[in-house]
């Protein structure tokens, strides 16, 4: 018998800590008005200091298995979509485990930046169909505050930390239909945390960059465009299903500008499309399953209804998804 993966429980956390624009206006040359015209961004969260990625995706991980009704013990497989980790090894899906107490399963992380949640989905979706796993815990966390320039007002202003979880289960009925996942590379410096650990960065005579967002925001803005424009196309054409047939949008949040140009591509009023945006900021791998979730518990996302989920990121990176929820 042929064999899916579906949603059985979603989850969210974000850190209580709130920078609204006017903070920020305090701290560089900014303003409300630029943010909110340029980003749709009004607040973002802030992990506080003692507070890291596994932190949060501890949180939104048990809010996705009480909603699934599933315990820690049932889950066979952790995947964790993060460019924050909180160490070099072991991974944060390792620790997360631990927290979870779920011991024995496999964990891993997956790095595609603000693509990674997608990516992450892919490789639950295939693991499930295959047969050789039944019940995939799929966590999208970062503190991306933790590799910003808090003087940079290009990049300062747009990220947000947080995390989101989906439990995927085996189901004879289709839940996630299809994922298209895409790489350039040629664009890497374009959007980029430089400095590593194989670059020396722990050596004292490493004299290069370390550790903080750069970004050509106009060149990312314009290739994110017209990359997702015509991923969602093809993905509606990949499944024979025209954009009528799409009841939600489920977008990564970088630019309020950019998910309205994906949204009319569609035809797709904004009603029927997820913005978080205003309150959470671009929290990169974190933002989808954040978005579905925030959706899927005021009751918007239904049971039954076709959710399409798009994301564009570092790498460059970028996937969509089609799904039944
Ligand atoms: N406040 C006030 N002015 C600012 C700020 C700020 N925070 N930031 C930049 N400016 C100024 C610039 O200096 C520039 O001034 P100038 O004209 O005097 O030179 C002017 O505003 C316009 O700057 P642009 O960069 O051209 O502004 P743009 O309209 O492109 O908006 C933004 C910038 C919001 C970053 C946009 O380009 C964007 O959203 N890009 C895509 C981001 C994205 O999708 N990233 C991918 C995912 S992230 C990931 O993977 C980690």
């Amino acid at each position: 018998m042929t064999q899916f993966a579906s949603i059985a429980g979603t989850g969210s956390y974000l850190p209580e800590q709130v920078w609204t624009n006017h903070d920020l206006a305090q701290k560089v040359d900014t303003s409300d008005e630029w943010i909110r015209t340029r980003t749709g961004i009004l607040e973002r969260h802030i992990a506080a200091a003692n507070e890291t990625t596994c932190d949060l995706a501890e949180q939104a991980a048990r809010r996705a298995l009480q909603a699934a009704g599933c315990p820690a013990t049932g889950i066979d497989l952790i995947l964790v979509a993060t460019t924050t980790p909180d160490k070099i090894f072991p991974s944060t899906a390792c620790l997360l485990q631990q927290r979870l107490g779920c011991y024995g399963c496999a964990a891993f992380d997956l790095q595609a930046a603000c693509s990674g949640f997608i990516y992450a989905l892919s490789v639950a979706d295939k693991f499930i169909r295959s047969g050789s796993h039944q019940r995939v815990l799929v966590v999208g966390a970062e503190t991306f505050s933790r590799v910003i320039d808090w003087q940079d007002r290009a990049t300062c202003v747009l990220f947000g930390d947080g995390a989101g979880a989906v439990l995927l289960e085996v189901s004879s009925q289709p839940g996630v239909r299809g994922v298209h996942l895409h790489a350039d590379g040629r664009y890497a410096e374009l959007l980029q945390v430089p400095g590593g650990i194989s670059q020396g960065i722990h050596l004292p005579d490493y004299a290069g960059p370390v550790g903080t967002t750069q970004m050509k925001g106009n060149e990312v803005f314009k290739l994110a465009v017209n990359t997702l424009q015509a991923m969602v196309g093809d993905i509606l054409a990949a499944n024979g299903l025209q954009q009528a047939d799409i009841d939600w949008l489920v977008p990564h949040q970088a630019n309020i500008r950019i998910i309205q140009a994906i949204a009319k591509r569609l035809q797709l009023p904004m009603e029927q499309v997820v913005t978080t945006i205003a309150q959470h900021g671009n929290t990169s791998a974190a933002s989808i399953p954040l978005a579905l979730d925030t959706a899927v518990r005021d009751g918007r996302i239904q049971r039954g209804q076709t959710l399409l989920l798009e994301a564009f990121g570092g790498g460059f990176t970028w996937g969509s998804a089609l799904l039944t929820y």
